[in-house]
């Protein structure tokens, strides 16, 4: 139980049935400034059942409580005000913290899923910084997720369908090479691409012959998806690449292509309900009442679309895992898709829908400019991620020249800079992409997070801590630590229900700046009857910075 709710337990029981526990829990708030003790009660709602101004009533209320967990209440005009008992209060958290270890503020299995639709790449083309975005940001709302006890059922719907693949086998045939394409496979295709479209300029008889090797492989003909498979197999070995270094996998790899054969189920389910009508040979499902453009479900050419493949997904994903509710981490450029795919999906009858949710983000910037994976310099994702373990190794060797494991630690302080600053702020803000200011020591950065764990690691290590309990202190620096220590829970709640992992990464940082507050001013490693009770604060520290960077898919390090 929360401290919250335990102050409503006993205000309930002082003022009776005029108001239900979870009325008062509501009501409870915390004051903006510290001389106001650590929750207070407002009690302006109970000036008409007991029909005296809330002054009164709480001045009476606060003489009526008495309980060891507070060590003052006070009146305060209309508030009745509690002043936690540090002393109790800190050696309880730290207990809790100590006991549960990584468990800690989890909650338990709920038996509900989640189906999070998340990185999504395009087969055959480079892996862009918006894919980048939705990886990193999936993977942190999937552990979230999991922490809350849900079931998380993470899925790569690569674009590995469309027409784009027919031009793709018709530019492969004329001026491919096998040798090129094995070797650097995404830049070779995604040259063959480029050229394709600039010879169709000249020779529009070439767009023809996409289609119609498109139409082959949607056919099954052998050829055709036999290179179709080899395209996809390939990109997939670099994409796994970056997965690898970003420590991200998936529970599903179904691309677009796997609803090949699962979209007739949906047109046939839209004719049925008479959804379905005609617009200049195509067929649409109307939205007009919705306000928003028809949309598009099969082309004048009978051509399915990925607004298609997308409903078909979503009744694949609701019959095959039963979701509570499914997260799309897809750019904003994409909100009146998944706008119109949900309202198709209601006009259907489709349950779940109000559990359906596009999680959009911002965009990565360069100097002010919208960063893109230009022309030619393709494996760019997998270069910059080199680029800044390069950087962290560098300030290691500068920091620490005899660290053990400096290569891997390197990989995590790196990797974990650029997945930190992605995550540093509210997803809808653009982000400006500077290797250098991720990398800082100082400052908002994951390398800052994860030095503040490693130096209390070494303090543990230090002063040999033995697994001591906490013997509870009422000064402000530990207070200021046990009592972020306190709100792990509670923030992983609000970062859950806001599909907002910057809750997090707020969170840990702030965490971090408490403990280095607390760090210069308490002499941790004294030798004196309490060094191992603070020894078991710096512990918990490790534990909470360690699982709140787990869940952003960022690694703690142990020394650096
Ligand atoms: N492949 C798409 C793109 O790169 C993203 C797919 C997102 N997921 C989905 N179910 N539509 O734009």
């Amino acid at each position: 139980m929360s401290y919250k709710q335990q102050y409503a337990q006993v205000l309930h029981d002082v003022i009776g049935d005029a108001l239900s526990q979870e009325e008062i829990e509501q009501l409870i708030e915390q004051p903006k400034h510290e001389d106001h003790g650590d929750l207070a009660f407002p009690c302006f709602q109970l000036a008409k059942a007991f029909r005296k101004a809330p002054m009164m009533i709480a001045t009476e209320l606060a003489e009526k409580i008495d309980n060891p967990l507070f060590s003052n209440v006070q009146a305060a005009g209309p508030y009745v005000n509690v002043f936690l008992n540090r002393e109790v209060v800190s050696r309880e958290i730290i207990k809790r913290v100590l006991e549960e270890q990584q468990a800690y503020g989890s909650s338990e299995p709920n038996g509900k899923t989640i189906v999070t639709d998340f990185s999504s790449p395009n087969i055959a083309k480079p892996f862009s910084m918006g894919h980048l975005r939705s990886t990193v940001i999936g993977n942190a709302l999937n552990q979230i997720s999991r922490k809350k006890g849900y079931e998380v059922v993470g899925i790569n719907h690569l674009g590995d369908w469309g027409t784009q693949f027919g031009k793709l086998m018709v530019a492969y045939n004329m001026w491919g090479k096998e040798e090129d394409v094995r070797s650097e496979p995404i830049k070779e295709l995604l040259k063959l691409y480029v050229r394709f479209h600039e010879e169709a300029e000249e020779n529009p008889g070439l767009e023809d012959e996409g289609r119609a090797w498109f139409k082959k492989l949607e056919q099954g003909d052998e050829q055709a998806t036999a290179l179709w498979t080899w395209f996809r197999e390939v990109s997939l070995v670099e994409f796994s690449r970056v997965y690898e270094m970003l420590g991200v996998s998936f529970d599903s790899l179904n691309g677009e292509a796997f609803y090949n054969d699962k979209m007739q189920h949906v047109i046939d389910l839209l004719e049925e309900k008479d959804l379905l009508v005609e617009s200049e040979g195509a067929m649409v499902v109307d939205l007009e009442a919705e306000g928003m453009p028809p949309a598009l479900i099969k082309k004048k050419d009978g051509a399915t679309l990925y607004a298609t493949r997308d409903l078909a997904a979503a009744v694949y994903r609701l019959e095959t895992y039963g979701f509570e509710q499914a997260f799309y981490v897809v750019g904003g450029e994409q909100a009146l898709h998944f706008k119109q795919l949900f309202a198709v999906l209601k006009k259907l009858g489709f349950e779940n829908v109000d559990g359906m949710h596009h999680v959009p983000f911002g965009l990565i910037m360069k100097d002010g400019k919208k960063m893109s994976t230009r022309k030619g310099r393709i494996v760019l994702l997998e270069e910059v991620l080199q680029d800044a373990i390069n950087v962290a190794k560098q300030n290691i060797a500068e920091k620490n020249p005899n660290l053990a494991n400096a290569e891997q630690t390197a990989r995590e302080v790196g990797v974990g800079a650029v997945i930190f600053h992605d995550l540093k702020n509210e997803r809808m803000n653009n982000i400006e992409f500077d290797l250098e200011q991720m990398l800082k020591f100082e400052g908002e950065t994951g390398p800052y997070v994860q030095y503040t764990n490693a130096r209390a690691n070494s303090l543990l290590r230090k002063g040999a801590y033995d697994g001591s309990a906490f013997n509870g202190s009422a000064d402000d620096y530990s207070w200021g630590v046990v009592s972020m220590l306190n709100q792990f829970s509670a923030v992983i709640d609000r970062a859950f229900t806001r599909r907002e992992p910057s809750i997090i990464s707020r969170y840990v940082l702030d965490l971090a700046q408490s403990f280095n507050k607390y760090y210069g001013q308490v002499r941790v490693l004294e030798d004196d009857a309490e060094k191992q009770s603070r020894l078991a604060l710096v512990k918990s520290v490790t534990i909470v910075l360690t699982e709140g960077l787990r869940l952003l898919g960022v690694g703690a390090p142990e020394e650096m």
